[in-house]
């Protein structure tokens, strides 16, 4: 019995990662900041005025529409996940080489993140989504996390809310 589940439970699990964060060289670097907005600009062929007030209809309380984080934001986040949060959790969201620090940063792309994501759905991703943009405080009212949400566009931080679901 448990033979024959358990090739299902290995599809059950590949289909519900997210889409599988883009390889990227080392060429490719991240946008934080107003650079962010002239950059994308550019790859919409739109003005930077157009670009931030796109930005800034996106939703903040679920992901923005099917198809809005292209190739080039998944480049993005692909970037600043490894220059800015890899340092912290690990390239692949696995702790490797992460300072020691209490409370620890979840592992990501563990069977019970998947089922967090799954069933979770929207409603995990605002919060991871809040998570990274507010930062996170120990019960203590210690910074445990700082918040990213003042440096990167809401467009990059969902971004980044795609590449954790597919680590
Ligand atoms: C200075 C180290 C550090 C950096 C840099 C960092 N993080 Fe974190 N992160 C943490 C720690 C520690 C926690 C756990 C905090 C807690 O639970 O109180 C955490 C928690 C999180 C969580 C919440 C997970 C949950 O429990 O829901 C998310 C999401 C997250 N980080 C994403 C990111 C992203 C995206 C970046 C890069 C933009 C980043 N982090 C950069 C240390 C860091």
């Amino acid at each position: 019995m448990a033979r024959r589940v358990a090739p299902l439970v290995l599809l059950l699990l590949a289909s519900c990662a997210g889409p599988r964060p883009p390889v990227i060289g080392p060429d490719v670097t991240p946008h934080p900041g107003e650079a962010w907005f002239a950059y994308r600009a550019a790859s919409l062929g739109i003005t930077e005025q157009e670009a931030r007030a796109r930005d800034a209809d996106l939703p903040t309380a679920g992901p923005p529409a099917e198809g809005t984080l292209d190739l080039t934001v998944a480049r993005e986040a692909a970037a600043l996940w490894r220059d800015v949060c890899a340092a912290c959790h690990g390239l692949e969201g696995k702790l490797e080489g992460a300072p020691p620090m209490e409370p620890k940063p979840k592992v990501w792309g563990t069977f019970g993140v998947r089922m967090g994501f799954l069933f979770g759905g929207d409603k995990m991703r605002a919060g991871i989504y809040r998570s990274i943009a507010e930062g996170k405080r120990a019960p203590d009212g210690q910074v445990t996390m700082p918040g990213w949400g003042a440096a990167l566009s809401r467009e990059q931080l969902w971004g980044l809310v795609q590449h954790i679901e597919g680590l």
